[in-house]
């Protein structure tokens, strides 16, 4: 039997979110706190499956069905809990060595490091309460009382043990405070000293509403002007961002806005804006922004204004890349971070930097262009090679395009050189870089769609066989051709026949045809004429309409399986300029198709 410690699956399950994981699976719309879908344990026409993302947990009113995310795999996937862990792991990126249950870090020491960070944490926040000067600074910087709770402010005060004395108190050992990264051994060895001193504190919060650590700003000149906790057994800062725990429980998760400091953050919610985060004061790394994609839809950037801010947005980028994510970029005026640029123009005003957010693409052209001179040859020489090395990674070809003739046009250079320049020796291969990584985003989720679809052919099927005027309904909007089940199929040509000279049909009769023609599946035709589902009369004409949904969906999902599997095989031939031409042709059909189904979904 396979072993996982308990490490893993907690750190699995932390790092998971279960609304974005179902959705892979099912559509999910948001309705009050939760959201809700049709569920894919039972055949149901209106959503009764809900999904807590508070919570982490789902539930289907329908048929009881419910439980955390590894039993949603378990059941969907139908495999075991090792297996669903393994599968959960791969699809979040995280590499796990199931052998490996040595060497696990004791779950007990973790948990006191988190009941150590929480007394902290009230601790930091009672005290601020009581005085006036870091509350003064609060209101200084226009944070609300209401602000203040919601992210657990709170302050350290000027005294070199106030916190040591205050957790002994509470029976921790000074061994376990420091291993919380709270306190730090004296020089002389002679007892420990508290780390934050005579500073704001900002604990930090995971999405379990957790205390891992903390940043602590001075109230003046002083430095460093923002102090960190070490990372510890619950904290290491590449994984967190500051202000997830907030936006997992109150964003929509339509935009998710990644800005450098934890004053931006806070000033930001302070503002209404309940979806920004924060990288801890370090590089923003891969598995951040693996997290930030599952946060939401569309993600933005907005860092300071100045050239370190525009430097880390660059750098930033091209991480987000990595693990395909397509940022747009909030310029700020110079000088200005977010928390400056809310507090002078105020929320109505920050909303427009959404409208004039660049595309990545866009800000690093942009930055390219201010870099270099380009009124002369030199600069747009230097120019052209950096242009065509982003343009090089952009994964549409008409986007691509798009780019070249705005850059002649900008630059005064011609399309050829700047084609040549992207394409170095290969230009005539590899025209265009449609990769494999772009297809397989595009590729449609891996779902239970052909189960319920085959249902949805069969469902419909009864209604024409039931009445005359379900017949003309369906067969006005779905062609023979739009059935995929060989037994519907045939049953369909039948009743085309026999409606032609009757207004009822005799199932027996029908029966008996269907049984005569070779090949067909016993068991689709015994659902087809078994007793047929009840449904309340009201809701037939919605039930149908469900039923011709789904599988018109799931027509247009297989013409695009189909043209992904052709692009993909012109995409590796060295094409003529015929086949050029149809790649070109079926990248741009694919993105209509892909309007197409999400314009209907
Ligand atoms: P305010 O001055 O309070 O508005 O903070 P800010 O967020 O504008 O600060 P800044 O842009 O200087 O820094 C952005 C982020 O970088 C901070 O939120 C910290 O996470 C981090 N940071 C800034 N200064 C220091 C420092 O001295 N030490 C460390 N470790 N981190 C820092
Ligand atoms: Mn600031």
């Amino acid at each position: 039997m396979t072993y996982i410690n308990d490490e893993i699956i907690e750190n699995i399950k932390e790092n998971s979110d279960i609304v974005s994981i179902i959705s892979d699976y099912i559509h999910l719309k948001k309705s009050g706190s939760n959201y809700v879908g049709l569920c894919p344990f039972h055949n149901e026409k209106t959503p009764s499956f809900t999904v807590s993302s508070t919570k982490q947990i789902f539930h289907c009113f329908g048929c009881g069905e419910g439980g955390d995310i590894l039993k949603f795999i378990m059941k969907k996937e139908n495999v075991d809990f090792p297996d669903a862990i393994k599968l959960l792991a791969n699809k979040l990126g995280i590499e796990i060595d199931i052998e490996d249950t040595k060497n696990s870090t004791n779950k007990d020491e973790k948990e006191k490091i988190y009941e150590i960070n929480k007394e902290a944490a009230r601790y930091f926040l009672n005290t601020l309460e009581r005085n006036k000067t870091p509350l003064d600074y609060l209101a200084i910087r226009s944070i609300s009382k209401k602000t203040r709770r919601q992210f657990g402010l709170g302050y350290a005060l000027n005294s070199w043990d106030s916190l040591y004395n205050y957790l002994k108190s509470k029976s921790f050992s000074d061994a376990e405070i420091e291993k919380a990264g709270l306190i730090g051994k004296r020089d002389n060895n002679n007892g420990y000293y508290d780390k934050f001193r005579n500073r704001i504190m900002f604990p930090i919060i995971d999405t379990r509403a957790r205390v891992i650590g903390f940043g602590g700003r001075v109230m003046d000149q002083k430095m460093p002007k923002y102090l960190n906790s070490p990372d510890t057994i619950v904290f290491s800062k590449g994984n967190h961002l500051y202000g997830l725990n907030l936006v997992s429980k109150y964003s929509n998760r339509k935009r998710i806005l990644l800005v450098e400091g934890y004053m931006d953050v806070i000033s930001l919610f302070n503002s209404g804006i309940n979806y920004a985060v924060a990288s801890l004061g370090t590089a923003l790394t891969e598995r951040q922004s693996k997290i930030i994609k599952r946060y939401g839809d569309e993600v933005y950037v907005c860092y300071d204004s100045d050239a370190a801010g525009i430097k880390a947005t660059l750098r930033a980028i091209d991480t987000m890349l990595k693990v395909d994510l397509n940022p747009k970029i909030l310029l700020l005026p110079d000088g200005m971070d977010p928390d400056d640029y809310i507090k002078r123009y105020g929320p109505l005003e920050f909303e427009k930097l959404f409208v004039n957010a660049y595309n990545y693409i866009d800000f690093k052209i942009h930055q390219l262009k201010s870099e270099y001179k380009i009124d002369t040859l030199e600069g747009k020489i230097k120019f052209t090679t950096e242009v065509a090395k982003i343009i090089r990674n952009v994964k549409s070809p008409i986007e691509q395009d798009i780019y070249i003739d705005k850059i002649s046009k900008e630059v005064g250079i011609t399309r050829e050189a700047i084609e040549k320049e992207i394409r170095g020796n290969n230009y005539n291969k590899k025209s265009f870089n449609y990769k494999n990584k772009d297809i397989s985003e595009i590729k449609p989720v891996k779902s239970a769609l052909p189960p319920a679809y085959y249902k949805a052919e069969i469902e419909l099927i009864k209604f024409m066989i039931k009445e005359k005027d379900y017949y003309h309904y369906i067969i006005e909007r779905l062609s023979i051709d739009d059935f995929n089940s060989k037994e519907c199929i045939n049953i369909y040509k039948q009743l085309n026949i026999l409606y032609g000279s009757q207004e009822i049909i005799d199932e027996k009769v029908l029966f008996n045809k269907i049984l005569e023609i070779p090949n067909l599946n016993k068991n689709s035709i015994d659902s087809i004429f078994s007793n047929s589902t009840k449904y309340q009369a009201r809701d037939i004409e919605n039930i149908i309409d469900d039923l011709i949904k789904t599988v018109t969906t799931n027509n247009l999902l297989m013409k695009r399986d189909k043209m992904l599997k052709e692009i993909e095989e012109l995409e590796k031939k060295s094409r003529n300029a015929i086949e050029d031409e149809k790649f070109k042709q079926l990248c741009l059909d694919l993105i209509h198709l892909n309007n197409k189904i999400n314009l209907d979904n």
